[in-house]
């Protein structure tokens, strides 16, 4: 369906290839993209799928709500384009998206 880019903190990028209706972490994880650990599995939960997401998709990505707010709040590294990448649903409007990985996870 299309292509998304995971950018390290050490600058390495990682191009995975994506499907409609799966979420970023999904992606991730089946890609052995390295840094993203989802230890609750995409509940919300754990705050261990944390990116952040270019600038320029921040809007495509979609809205926080109050329970992934939460959790940002308590990521090291949180930053004003973050999100958890397993509440991001992914689509065709978001063929191209890049996001970078922080150095460290919850
Ligand atoms: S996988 Fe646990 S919050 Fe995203």
């Amino acid at each position: 369906m299309g292509q998304i880019t995971f950018i390290e903190h050490t600058g390495t990028a990682h191009v995975v290839e994506i499907e409609e209706g799966q979420s970023l972490m999904q992606a991730a994880v089946e890609n052995g993209v390295p840094g993203i650990d989802a230890d609750c599995g995409g509940a919300c939960a754990c705050g261990t799928c944390h990116v952040i997401v270019d600038n320029g998709w921040i809007q495509a990505t979609g809205n926080i709500n109050a329970d992934e707010l939460g959790m940002l709040q308590l990521t090291p590294e949180q930053s004003e384009t973050s999100r958890l990448a397993c509440q991001i649903t992914l689509s065709e409007s978001l063929d191209g998206l890049v996001v970078r990985l922080p150095e460290f996870q919850m």
